[in-house]
């Protein structure tokens, strides 16, 4: 076995992880491949103009890049000349055919583990990173070691990142979980991709299972995450009809040491790319083995959470005289969350498109994902993209505070006053303004959960 590592997949997985393995493992060559070859390119620039945006990457890149860590398109290579090779391709939720809407769809996995089966010339250890439905790496071993002349070892290695605060997660992870056959062979495995991790991460942080308990981990812990924002959505719909406040609720839960304080914080409900389709993947799973009850539990966190969205709408329609056509609301906020440009399954997405169901004229602002917001709503007429929020701002009716950039409460919010339409509203879906500043100033000012 050599020390040499390849990752198939330049992504928010694969990037971000491999940059800190490189950093942390000098003494190993860590080579990320990707089929597209403007992503690669984009991870080579010479400006280092990352196809992601992450906090603190661009640093590790800059430290890594050339030395030990490589980009490339050249897959054939990077599996002969790495004898650990990590998967770290998209995963996303299967659009057609058996399980749509529900189960992942693996062909970008099963593509992968073939070429990896064509290319390879001694045995390897495949280390399954992208969140995959119990039972793959059973699976992939099968295609893998079907008439093979060397053997393949899968191990499931999945990702606990958040997005944002990706590069703190990889070097201080709470754990780090390896799942691999419990036999001599996968427990050699699994010892070789503890050394990997054990050049930063503290032994005893490093946790072993068996593979599925490894695969299915995963999923349980994003579903029990998003569970958490949805059990707090839901407890805000109910602040707002009795007058509670949701932010004082919560405070007093997570005051409970069994509770905790972490991931109560009501909002425009959960985006990303994780989160709804693992909650799916498990219903899915629920469902296989006739374990309906479990998927209608699980299945309720997605409802909730779509229904957050649209109660936001309702609300806007309600406090706008129910009338909404021609009116002009800004959307400030566009990322799923604050400090990355990521849209993929964003509140603002739903909530923008449920506006223009309505003929709003939209304005849409964000520091860091205009780019995807043209592209996810391209074909919506009426509407406009700003960099500026005051231009956003200009004439509108209403701002709906969509994403809790840090920027946004420190904005001269007497000049957007001024530059609005009368009366002038802020729906601040993140409660992250001062909400007694702005009535002050002569907003109508609508929270969640207040
Ligand atoms: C998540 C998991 O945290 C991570 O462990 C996993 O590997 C991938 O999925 P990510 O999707 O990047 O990470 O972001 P996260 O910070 O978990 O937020 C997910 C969504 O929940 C965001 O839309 C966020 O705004 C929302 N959220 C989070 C809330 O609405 N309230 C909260 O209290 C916390
Ligand atoms: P994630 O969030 O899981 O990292 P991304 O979509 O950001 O997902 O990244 C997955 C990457 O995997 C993409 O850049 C895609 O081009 C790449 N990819 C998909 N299939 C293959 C393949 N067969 N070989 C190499 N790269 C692949």
């Amino acid at each position: 076995m050599n020390k040499n590592i390849v990752c198939i997949g330049a992504g928010y997985i694969g990037g971000p992880t491999m940059a800190v393995i490189a950093k942390m493992n000098p003494d190993r060559k860590v080579m990320v491949v990707d089929v597209n070859a403007e992503r690669v390119a984009a991870w080579n620039s010479p400006d280092y103009a990352l196809p992601i945006y992450e906090p603190g990457l661009v640093d590790v890149v800059k430290e890594t890049r050339g030395k030990n860590l490589f980009f490339t398109t050249d897959i054939e290579g990077a599996v002969k000349e790495c004898d650990t090779i990590f998967v770290g391709v998209n995963t996303p939720t299967k659009m057609f055919g058996r399980g749509a809407g529900r189960a992942s769809d693996l062909q970008f996995w099963e593509a992968t583990a073939r070429e990896i089966k064509a290319y390879a010339n001694r045995d390897k250890i495949v280390i399954e990173k992208s969140t995959l439905p119990v039972r793959t790496a059973a699976a992939m071993e099968a295609i893998l070691n079907d008439h093979a002349t060397h053997r393949f070892t899968v191990l499931s290695n999945p990702e606990f990142l958040a997005e944002g605060t990706a590069i703190n997660d990889l070097l201080e992870p709470d754990r780090v979980l390896i799942g691999g056959p419990q036999d001599e062979n996968g427990l050699a495995a699994i010892a070789e991709a503890m050394e990997i991790y054990a050049a930063w991460v503290p032994r005893e942080k490093i946790l072993t299972t068996n593979v599925w308990s490894a695969e299915l981990t995963k999923l349980a812990a994003n579903a029990f995450l998003a569970q958490r924002v949805s059990s707090i959505n839901a407890i805000a719909g109910l602040c707002e009809a009795t007058g509670a406040d949701v932010d004082e609720v919560a405070r007093v839960i997570g005051a409970d040491r069994r509770i905790g304080p972490k991931f109560l914080k009501a909002g425009p409900g959960f985006g990303g790319s994780c989160f709804k389709k693992d909650v799916l993947n498990l219903v899915y799973l629920c469902e296989s083995f006739s374990l309906h009850t479990a998927a209608e539990y699980w299945s309720g966190v997605i409802k909730m959470n779509e229904h957050q969205q649209e109660r936001i709408v309702s609300r806007l329609f309600k406090e706008m005289f129910n009338t909404l056509a021609n009116r002009k609301i800004a959307l400030f906020g566009f990322a799923f969350k604050a400090d990355t440009g990521d849209t993929r399954e964003t509140p603002s997405g739903r909530v923008a498109r449920l506006l223009a169901e309505e003929h709003v004229r939209l304005a849409i602002t964000d520091p860091k994902a205009l780019p995807n917001a043209r592209r996810d709503l391209a074909d919506l007429d009426n509407v406009e993209y700003f960099d500026d929020e005051y231009e956003a701002a200009k004439d509108a009716d209403a701002v709906v505070v969509m994403t809790d950039w840090k920027s946004y409460p420190k904005l001269d919010w007497e000049k957007i006053y001024d530059l609005m339409r009368k009366p002038s509203l802020v729906f601040d879906t993140r409660n992250c303004l001062d909400r007694k500043r702005l009535a002050a100033i002569g907003f109508k000012v609508l929270n969640i959960g207040k």
